[in-house]
C-alpha cells in the first residue's frame, strides 16, 4: 500500500512562511460559497476594510491579489509601467533584485541605486537618480527579508510627491508587525503577502492602490501585459459590477479575513509593539550567544532577525539538528549572504515571548554541541531585560 507523506506541526521561525493562528486554520475550515454569492461578497467587502485599516489607507482600490507576494509586486509594477518608463528602485538585497527583475521585464529603463547587503539604500542617493530625469516610479522594499534591513517609508514618499512619481513599496515582511501607514505618508502603491506576520498561509497578496496610480493606469497607452494580474479587469470584480474575473480563493478569504480581525482586536499599535519588544528582546539574547546583528540598530525589523555565523559554527548543520531536535525552523542566508547568517523571523501569531525563550534555549543548546563557550542562561537573562509589556 503507498503510504501519503503527512504535514507536521513545526516552529516556523524562519523568513516565511510563518505559523498560521489556529483562528484562520479554524476559518479556513468553513463550508466554501459561490464567489458571487451575497454572503460571500459581504466577507470580501469586510475582508476589504479590514485591509485599509492595517494598511492604514482608505484607497478604495484596496484587494487580495490572487497569489502569493510576488503576485503582488508583479501586480503593482505591471499596471503602472509601460516600455521605455523611467523607474528608479532602492536594492539592498534579493527582494529589491527581483523587483528590478519584474520591472526590466516590462520594458522599463531601470535605474538602480544599490546598498551593501545589510544595509538600508541612501535616501539622498535615491532621490538623485529620481531627480535626473522624469521618473515614472520610484519604489524599494519596506522589510528586505534576505538581510533583514528596514527602510522608512517617510523619505520615500516625500520624494515621489517632490518629482512626480508614484511611489511602490514592498511590505511582505512588514504588514501587521510594523507601521506601514499608507495615508498618513501618502504612499501610491503597496503590496504585501499572507503568510508573514498576517498569520495565514502563502496564498494571497493584499495590495492598495491610490487614486493618483489608478489613474496613471486608466490612461495607458498599452494593454497591461498580464492578463490575470490585469486591474482595470479584476478591479470589476471588486467594485459594484462583481464582474467575473478569475474565481476568488474563497476560503484563503476567509483566512485572510480572520487574521485581520486578529489585529483589528490586539489593535495595530499593540501588534506593533508586540513585534518591537520581542525582536529587541531575540537581538539581546542573540548578541550574548555570540551572534551579532547584521543590520546596524536602526535599520532593523520587528519581525526579522539576521545575524551572522561565526566562522568555526558549521551552519547548515546546526538548522537540521534545530528541526531534528526541536521541530523548529530557521532560515539560511540567501544569495551573497549564503552559509553566512541565519534569519530568525518573529511574525504575527509567532512574535511571542515563549518563541523567543524557546529559540534561544534551542539554539544556544546547539552552539554548545559544537563546541561554543556560550552561556544559554546568560543570553535568556538578555533577553529578559528587554521585556516591558506587563504579563
Ligand atoms: C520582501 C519580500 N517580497 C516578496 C516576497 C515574495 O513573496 P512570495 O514568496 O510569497 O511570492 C517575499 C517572500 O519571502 C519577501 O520576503
Amino acid at each position: 500500500m503507498t503510504t501519503y507523506t503527512r504535514p507536521e506541526e513545526r516552529l516556523l521561525l524562519g523568513p516565511g512562511p510563518s505559523n498560521c493562528h489556529p483562528r484562520v486554520l479554524q476559518a479556513m475550515a468553513s463550508p466554501t460559497m459561490g464567489h458571487l454569492d451575497v454572503k460571500f461578497m459581504a466577507i470580501m467587502n469586510e475582508c476589504m476594510d479590514l485591509m485599509r485599516l492595517v494598511f492604514g489607507s482608505s484607497h478604495p482600490v484596496t484587494i487580495p491579489v490572487s497569489g502569493t507576494g510576488s503576485a503582488g509586486m508583479e501586480a503593482s509594477l505591471v499596471n503602472f509601467i509601460e516600455p521605455n518608463d523611467r523607474v528608479v528602485l532602492g536594492v539592498a538585497g534579493l527582494f529589491g533584485e527581483r523587483m528590478v527583475d519584474i520591472a526590466k521585464r516590462q520594458g522599463a529603463q531601470v535605474i538602480e541605486v544599490k546598498a551593501p547587503w545589510g544595509q538600508a539604500v541612501d535616501m539622498d542617493e535615491l532621490e538623485a537618480a529620481v531627480s535626473e530625469a522624469p521618473t515614472k516610479l520610484v519604489g524599494l522594499v519596506q522589510a528586505e527579508t534576505s538581510t533583514g534591513v528596514y527602510h522608512d517609508l517617510k523619505p520615500l514618499a516625500a520624494i515621489a510627491r517632490r518629482h512626480d512619481a508614484l511611489s511602490v513599496v514592498d511590505a511582505v515582511t512588514s504588514l501587521g508587525g510594523m507601521p506601514v501607514l499608507v495615508d498618513e505618508l501618502d504612499l501610491d502603491i503597496v503590496y504585501s503577502g499572507t503568510q508573514k506576520c498576517l498569520s495565514c498561509p502563502p496564498g494571497l497578496a493584499p495590495l492598495t492602490v491610490s487614486p493618483r496610480a489608478l489613474d496613471v493606469l486608466l490612461n495607458r497607452k498599452t494593454p497591461v501585459s498580464s492578463w490575470y494580474l490585469d486591474l482595470t479587469m479584476i478591479s470589476r470584480y471588486f467594485g459594484k459590477e462583481r464582474f467575473y474575473h478569475h474565481t476568488a480563493p474563497v476560503n484563503m478569504i476567509y483566512a485572510l479575513r480572520e487574521s485581520l480581525m486578529l489585529i483589528a482586536e490586539e489593535t495595530l499599535e499593540a501588534t506593533w509593539a508586540r513585534h518591537a519588544e520581542n525582536s529587541t528582546a531575540l537581538y539581546a539574547g542573540l548578541a550574548a550567544l555570540g551572534l551579532p546583528a547584521l543590520p546596524r540598530p536602526d535599520q532593523r525589523l520587528a519581525s526579522l532577525c539576521v545575524v551572522r555565523v561565526p566562522d568555526d559554527v558549521d551552519e547548515a548543520q546546526v538548522r537540521n539538528r534545530l528541526m531534528k531536535n526541536y521541530s523548529m525552523e530557521i532560515g539560511g542566508g540567501l544569495g551573497e549572504l549564503k552559509g553566512k547568517v541565519w534569519r530568525i523571523g518573529l511574525m504575527g501569531y509567532n512574535s511571542s515571548a515563549r518563541n523567543v525563550n524557546y529559540c534561544l534555549t534551542a539554539l544556544g543548546s546547539e552552539l554548545k554541541a559544537q563546541g561554543q563557550k556560550i552561556s544559554v542562561d546568560a543570553a535568556l537573562k538578555e533577553a529578559a531585560e528587554q521585556f516591558t509589556i506587563p504579563v
